[in-house]
C-alpha cells in the first residue's frame, strides 16, 4: 500500500521552549489515517494536515469504547538522526489489543513503515533537549454509525504526534504513590492487559482521589483480593528487595509494557536477577520493615523510569530509599534513555532509524 501525503499549507509555529513542553499538550502539523471496511480491509493510508475528525454522533467508539491505542517516542540524536525505540513491539501489541477488542489486525511491518513515513514528515518537530522526544500516539477507533452493541465493521487507524518532555511534574524525582484499596482497575479475563480506553476510564476516579490527597498516581492491587500488586496505570512497577529485582508477573490483568520488557532484558544482561512473580503489598511493607526494600520504581513509555519515593496503603506510609532515586533506577534510566537517544551504542538492536 502506498501512503499518500498531503502537506499542510499553514504550518504551526514550533514551541518556543523545549524545557516547558510537558506531556501531550502540543500537536504537530500532520496525522496519519487509514480506513478499514469489511469489504476492503485496511485501505487508503494517508498523511494529511492535523485536524478534527468528523464523526456521526452514533459512532460505536463514542458509546461502547471499541478502541485501542499505543504510545512510543521518536528521539533526535546528537548527529541529528531520528530514532524509534522498538516500534515493532508496539505494532505487535496493537494486534494483541485488537484481538481482545474484536478489531481487525494490522500488518506489523506496514504499521512500522507508516510510523517511519509519518515521523519523517514531522521530523522538524522532534525536540533535541535531554528528556524530550516526539511522543507518538497510534490508535484505532470503531466508526460504525450504529447504536447496537456489536463489533464495528469499519475502523480508522490514526497516528498523531506531540513533542513532549516529562510525563510527571516531578520529572525524574521520586513520585508519591497511593496504594488503591477501594477501586479496582482490572481482573483476569477482563481488558486489563489490552491498551484500551476503558482501563484508563476505570482509573480516573481513584486517580482524582489520590491527587486530592497529594499523591501522583495509584498503585493497583488485584481486583479480587486487593492483595497482590498489579501496576500503576501509566507504568509497570519494580521492587528491589535484598538485591533481587521483582516485578509482578503478567497474568492477564496487567499491561505488558515495552519499557518493562526492555528493563527486564537489560538488567538480566547485566547479570542481575529479575523475577516476574506474584508479589503482595504486604510483602513490600514487610521488606521495608525489615530494612530490605532497597528501591521501587515504575517503567513506561511516557514516564520512562520513575522512582517511587513513598507508598501510602490505607494510611500506612512508607518512605523508600529516603525518598531518593535508587542506584538501579538511576542507572536503568541512564541506560534506557542513552540507548533511546543514541548517546549509547545500541548493542541490543532496539532502535530503528527513520
Ligand atoms: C505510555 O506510556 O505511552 C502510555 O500510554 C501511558 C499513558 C500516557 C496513558
Amino acid at each position: 500500500m502506498t501512503i499518500t501525503i498531503q502537506r499542510t499549507t499553514s504550518p504551526k509555529a514550533k514551541p518556543e521552549s523545549e524545557s516547558a513542553l510537558g506531556f501531550g499538550k502540543i500537536f504537530t502539523d500532520h496525522m496519519f489515517i487509514m480506513d478499514y471496511s469489511t469489504e476492503k480491509g485496511w485501505y487508503d493510508p494517508r498523511i494529511v494536515p492535523y485536524g478534527p475528525l468528523l464523526l456521526d454522533p452514533s459512532t460505536t467508539v463514542l458509546h461502547y469504547g471499541q478502541t485501542i491505542f499505543e504510545g512510543l517516542k521518536a528521539y533526535r540524536t546528537v548527529d541529528d538522526e531520528i530514532l524509534l525505540f522498538r516500534p515493532e513491539k508496539n505494532m505487535e501489541r496493537i494486534n494483541v489489543s485488537n484481538e481482545r477488542l474484536c478489531i481487525p489486525p494490522i500488518d506489523v511491518d506496514f504499521g512500522v513503515a507508516a510510523l517511519k513515513e509519518f515521523v519523517g514528515v514531522e521530523r522538524d518537530w522532534v525536540p533535541s533537549s535531554e528528556g524530550t522526544s516526539l511522543y507518538l500516539r497510534p490508535f484505532i477507533i470503531a466508526t460504525d454509525p450504529f447504536l447496537g452493541v456489536h463489533p464495528s465493521h469499519t475502523y480508522q487507524f490514526i497516528i498523531i504526534a506531540s513533542p513532549s518532555g516529562q510525563y510527571y511534574p516531578e520529572g525524574v524525582n521520586p513520585v508519591k504513590i497511593w496504594v488503591e484499596n477501594k477501586y479496582v482497575r482490572a481482573v483476569k479475563g477482563g481488558i486489563g492487559c489490552s491498551k484500551t480506553a476503558g482501563n484508563y476510564a476505570a482509573s480516573l476516579k481513584a486517580q482524582q482521589e489520590a491527587q486530592d490527597a497529594k499523591y501522583t498516581q495509584v498503585l493497583w492491587l488485584d481486583g479480587v483480593e486487593r492483595k497482590n500488586i498489579e501496576e500503576v496505570g501509566t507504568m509497570n512497577v519494580f521492587f528491589v528487595i535484598g538485591g533481587e529485582v521483582i516485578t509482578p508477573a503478567l497474568q492477564g490483568s496487567i499491561l505488558p509494557g515495552i519499557t518493562r520488557m526492555s528493563v527486564i532484558e537489560l538488567l538480566r544482561s547485566q547479570g542481575m536477577t529479575v523475577t516476574e512473580r506474584v508479589i503482595s503489598i504486604q510483602e513490600v511493607y514487610d521488606a521495608h520493615k525489615a530494612g530490605r526494600l532497597d528501591e521501587a520504581f515504575g517503567t513506561g513509555t511516557a514516564a520512562v523510569i520513575s522512582p517511587i519515593g513513598e507508598l501510602n496503603w490505607g494510611g500506612d506510609k512508607i518512605v523508600i530509599n529516603g525518598n531518593q532515586t535508587g542506584k538501579i533506577a538511576q542507572e536503568t534510566y541512564n541506560t534506557i534513555t542513552g540507548l533511546q537517544s543514541g548517546r549509547l551504542a545500541d548493542t541490543f538492536g532496539w532502535t530503528t532509524k527513520v
